[in-house]
């Protein structure tokens, strides 16, 4: 089944990405989000950022005027799902919250539609069993942030088809990314438990007092040539993002070492998300100054 029109669930930090880098490749693409204010404030987003790309030469004003012409965003979840080929959700990583959508969108999309879910953590099985067609589920995990980030693991649960995954596969290609599948599922996939064996340890030097938390960094990017050290990473996806992801698992595995770090939970308690709120690890506030 090829796929054509595509729905977004969620306009947050990955969600709008996600739709633009649809409608930029040609399909007709659906942005959905509760909140009217996050719709507005995606919309300004992809402007300002398209509107650079044509400044800079890496997108022609046709490309852009066309790409927003594919581009529809609503309120409506049945409006989204109702002719969609392929929905992928991208709401906040609650599974509550994910498994009420997933529910919402099988009464909505087709039989034929599949969905995806862009969780960072949450096992496509856990979706796919409030549905009715556990076969047309998957995982698509995309990386922040989508418009630049080549790379999309595609994740198979047991029930999920074949017709399904070559479909996923065949779309992430379209859109000009890298698909990797796996062919089980496992919590955190690849790229995050790779993150979070690193982030957990540079934690734990930090908060035992070993080492500064910018030092940690430093030998990161110094000694093992990483681009970013890891909290500079915590900073730029959200330190939210990373300690709900953490409490899940700590809620499915009960084990204490799972357990979010007492200083993630301090930052998210204090509002200190990271470049989003301007503050995280580091300080975002002042352009050049960066300190804890
Ligand atoms: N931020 C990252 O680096 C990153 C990377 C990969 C995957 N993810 C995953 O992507 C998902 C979204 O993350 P984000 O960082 O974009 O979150 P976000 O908080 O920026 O955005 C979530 C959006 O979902 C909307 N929403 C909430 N409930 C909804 C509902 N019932 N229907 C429609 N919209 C609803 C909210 O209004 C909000 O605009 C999560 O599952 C996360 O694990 C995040």
């Amino acid at each position: 089944m090829g796929i054509k029109k595509v729905a977004v669930i969620g306009a947050g930090s990955m969600g709008h990405q996600i739709a633009m880098l649809s409608a930029l490749n040609g399909f007709q693409t659906t942005l959905q989000d509760i909140n009217e204010h996050a719709l507005k404030k995606a919309k300004d987003q992809l402007e300002k950022r398209m509107q650079e790309w044509v400044d800079k030469n890496k997108l022609t004003q046709e490309q852009k005027d066309v790409a927003f012409r594919n581009l529809y965003v609503t309120t409506s979840m049945e409006e989204a799902a109702v002719d969609a080929d392929l929905v992928i959700e991208a709401v906040v990583e609650k599974l509550e919250i994910k498994q009420e959508v997933f529910q919402q969108l099988d009464q909505f999309a087709p039989k034929k539609t599949i969905l995806a879910t862009n969780s960072s953590t949450i096992v496509s099985s856990k979706l796919a069993e409030v549905t009715s067609r556990p076969d047309k589920v998957c995982n698509m995990h995309y990386f922040f942030p989508p418009l630049v980030m080549d790379c999309i693991e595609v994740v198979r649960n047991e029930k999920t088809s074949d017709e399904t995954i070559a479909a996923v596969m065949e779309y992430c290609n379209n859109i000009g990314r890298y698909p990797v599948l796996m062919e089980k599922e496992i919590y955190g996939f690849i790229a995050n438990r790779l993150l979070f064996a690193i982030s957990n340890e540079a934690i734990r030097l930090y908060e035992q007092g070993y080492a500064d938390f910018k030092d940690i960094d430093m030998v990161a990017k110094k000694a093992l040539a990483h681009p970013l050290g890891p909290f500079e990473i915590m900073d730029l996806s959200g330190i939210d993002v990373g300690y709900y992801a953490n409490l899940e698992l700590y809620k499915e595995t009960g084990d204490p070492k799972d357990k979010p770090a007492k200083s993630l939970q301090e930052k998210v308690k204090e509002g200190h998300l990271g470049r989003k709120t301007g503050k995280g690890w580091y300080d975002y506030s002042k352009k050049g100054v960066e300190t804890s």
